[in-house]
């Protein structure tokens, strides 16, 4: 696998963090004519504030999902038993939408916004080892 590059703000394992893809697959026009992934990620970065951290990986081997984005909760979450929240096929506006409301919620990732939830997949470990690789 060739050498990852990423663009990642500073971030503290106590914040939730959101891991937007933009691989080969990820943020591909060829592949997704219809998304406005620059926008897309513009609206998650705008959102986060200093609340949410935002880190862009170059692929997360969770390809068959694209666009994948990644929250993780932040640590209260993580005590409270929430997993991080995988979700594929975030290629338009409402799916979007939810991911904001998603990263606004309750920090134990409950309640997710019906299409979070729809487009929620289950990571394989090779998934797995490639965020944590993305966020240490
Ligand atoms: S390009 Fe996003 S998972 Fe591979």
């Amino acid at each position: 696998m060739a050498k990852k590059q990423r663009r990642t703000q500073a971030t503290s394992q106590d914040q939730m963090i959101v891991v937007v893809c933009r691989g080969g697959d990820c943020g591909s026009r060829r592949k997704h004519p219809g998304t406005d992934h620059a926008a897309q990620l513009r609206e998650i970065r705008n959102a986060a504030g200093t609340e949410v951290a935002v880190t862009v990986s170059r692929c997360l081997d969770a390809c068959e999902h694209s666009n994948v984005i990644v929250i993780i909760p932040d640590a209260g979450g993580r005590s409270a038993g929430a997993s991080p929240v995988w979700a594929g096929e975030a290629n338009d506006a409402e799916v979007t939408a939810d991911i904001l409301q998603a990263m606004a919620g309750p920090a134990d990732l409950t309640g997710l916004p019906a299409l979070v939830d729809i487009h929620t997949f289950h990571p394989t470990r090779q998934n797995r080892r490639e965020l944590d690789e993305e966020v240490g």
